[in-house]
C-alpha cells in the first residue's frame, strides 16, 4: 500500500537520453537508459501526484496514468518542459541532455570521402539552468553524475543552477548509473545536509527522492 503523501503536487520529470542529429541517418547520443525518471515517474504517480513525464528516446514502458511527452533532442526537450512548467510545481530533471549538438543538421545522408570529417558542436541549452531562473515556489532536483570529487562537483552545479538539491551518483562505482536497475546515490541540498545512501533498485531511491522533495515542501511550509 503506498501513501497518497503528493496528491497536491504536479511533478514533471524528464528522462532518458536526447539525440543530436548530424544528418538524417546519424546522431550523437549517451547511454542513458531513462530507468531513474521513469522509476521517479512511477512513484510519484504512485503518491498520488499529477505527473507529466518528458522523455527522451528509451525502451520503456510508459508508466500508467502520467501525461507522456516523447521528444527527441536538447531543444525539443527545452520546449516541452517550458511548456509544462507552468502548471508543475516540482521538477525533477533526471535527463541526460546532450551538452552539445552538431552544429549544421545537413539535410542528406553526409557522403563518405577519402578524408577525415570534422564535426563543429554547439552548446545546447541548460534545461534546469533557464528553470532555476524561474523557479518561483517550486521545488527543482537535478541530477549529477561525476567520475570524481562528487561531492563538490554536484554542490558546484546545485548552486549554479539554483536546485533545491541534487542527486549525485559516482559512475565509476558497480552498481551505480545509467543502465541496470540499481543505483548508489549521495543527496545534496542548500542547508548542507548529505545523506549517502547504499546501492538500492532505482524504484527505492525513487522513493527517497521523493520523501526528500516532502521534505523539503514541509520545511517550507512551516517556515
Ligand atoms: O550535465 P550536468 O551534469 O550539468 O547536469 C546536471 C543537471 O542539469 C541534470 O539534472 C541535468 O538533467 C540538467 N541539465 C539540463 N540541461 C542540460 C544539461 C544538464 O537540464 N543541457
Amino acid at each position: 500500500l503506498t501513501v497518497k503523501d503528493m496528491v497536491d503536487e504536479h511533478v514533471l520529470v524528464t528522462a532518458g537520453p536526447t539525440r543530436e542529429p548530424f544528418d538524417p541517418v546519424r546522431f550523437i547520443t549517451n547511454y542513458s537508459s531513462g530507468k531513474m525518471g521513469y522509476a521517479v515517474a512511477t512513484m510519484a504517480r504512485r503518491r498520488g501526484a499529477t505527473v507529466t513525464l518528458v522523455s527522451g528516446p528509451v525502451q520503456l514502458p510508459i508508466p500508467a496514468g502520467v501525461f507522456h511527452v516523447s521528444v527527441s533532442s536538447a531543444r525539443e526537450m527545452r520546449d516541452a518542459v517550458m511548456a509544462a512548467l507552468p502548471e508543475a510545481t516540482v521538477v525533477i530533471k533526471a535527463a541526460a541532455v546532450a551538452d552539445y549538438r552538431p552544429a549544421v543538421r545537413q539535410d542528406q545522408k553526409i557522403k563518405k570521402k577519402n578524408e577525415d570529417l570534422t564535426v563543429k558542436l554547439e552548446r545546447n541549452p541548460d534545461i534546469i539552468h533557464e528553470i532555476g531562473a524561474k523557479k518561483e515556489d517550486r521545488i527543482l532536483v537535478g541530477f549529477a553524475m561525476e567520475s570524481e570529487h562528487l561531492v563538490e562537483h554536484a554542490i558546484g552545479k546545485m548552486v549554479a543552477k539554483n536546485m533545491d538539491f541534487i542527486v549525485a551518483n559516482d559512475v565509476t562505482k558497480e552498481g551505480a548509473g545509467f543502465q541496470g536497475d540499481t543505483n548508489i546515490i549521495t543527496i545534496l541540498d542548500r542547508d548542507g545536509e548529505m545523506q549517502e545512501l547504499p546501492l538500492m533498485d532505482k524504484m527505492e531511491a525513487a522513493g527517497v527522492i521523493l520523501d526528500k522533495v516532502r521534505e523539503i515542501r514541509e520545511r517550507r511550509r512551516s517556515q
